[in-house]
């Protein structure tokens, strides 16, 4: 691997191979998400257990100091809303120029496999991958979001991820599911767990990032579950030393039940 690429994957993935990225991205097709009206002061005591931030340029160059940040995978598909025809019909929306010139560790794109955008967006995937891997700039696929969301079956998230994978991605990010080890022991690359919409109690969170870990995730990639969560700063700690400390459920509850007094 060349020395660029291997350097910018070093910053995402920490030297126990596992991750904590912390998404604000869901702007770029929402608008002001609740909790995320103004990301800079939501990510603000977040920033210090995150490995790294998910966002789009825009987002980043007005809300993210330059001089205390941490890593940054920019967001670089979109194009499309939730008030639109079809959340799958995203484009590219920032160059590979601009990814360099704000120096960042990786790009994301989202794939969105079994709808009728699936050719669009899986040679989206592939361009990127050609500029990334010129530029030493790794690519994190984003599989099944939006509607796709309704087949969150290991069957369908396993052929997504390979699919990622086969493509070029350098990490993928899917949801958690049933069976995850499907997920992963499918997909050459390694794979980070997504959120989705904030669910009901904090164990629940636990469970599902934990069982996704056992079963070879090397990190996560939530959002409102985090951020939504009225006990913000605990939830990530406690998803903290699930990740990087090797903590079963019941600790993470503790950790999370010190934190949230
Ligand atoms: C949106 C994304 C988000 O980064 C991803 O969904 C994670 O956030 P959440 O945990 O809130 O779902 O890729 O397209």
């Amino acid at each position: 691997m060349d020395w660029g690429m291997e350097n910018r994957l070093s910053q995402l993935i920490q030297t126990d191979g596992h991750c904590m990225f912390l998404p604000i991205d869901h702007g770029y097709f929402q608008g002001p998400t609740r909790k995320l009206e103004q990301p800079g002061k939501t990510i603000e005591p977040l920033l210090p257990y995150a490995d790294a931030l998910f966002v789009t340029r825009g987002v980043l160059r007005s809300q993210v100091d330059p001089q205390n940040t941490k890593p940054i995978i920019l967001r670089v598909s979109g194009g499309t809303s939730v008030v639109g025809q079809d959340l799958a019909n995203e484009g590219i929306i920032t160059s590979m120029e601009e990814a360099i010139r704000l120096n960042v560790s990786a790009v994301g794109i989202s794939v969105f496999i079994g709808t009728e955008y699936e050719k669009q967006s899986l040679l989206n995937l592939a361009k990127l991958v050609d500029e990334g891997e010129r530029y030493g700039i790794p690519v994190m696929a984003v599989t099944a979001v939006g509607k796709e969301l309704e087949k969150r079956d290991a069957r369908y998230l396993a052929l997504c991820s390979r699919i990622a994978a086969e493509l070029g991605a350098r990490v993928v990010k899917t949801y958690w599911c049933e069976n995850f080890e499907k997920v992963t022991t499918g997909c050459p690359v390694p794979v980070v767990i997504a959120g989705g919409p904030k669910v009901d109690t904090e164990r629940e969170v636990f469970e599902f990032i934990y069982d996704g870990i056992q079963k070879g995730a090397i990190g996560q990639n939530l959002g409102r579950n985090i951020w939504q969560h009225k006990h913000p700063v605990a939830m990530i700690k406690a998803l903290r030393t699930i990740i990087h400390e090797g903590a079963n459920v019941d600790q993470a509850e503790e950790v999370y039940k010190e934190n949230a007094k």
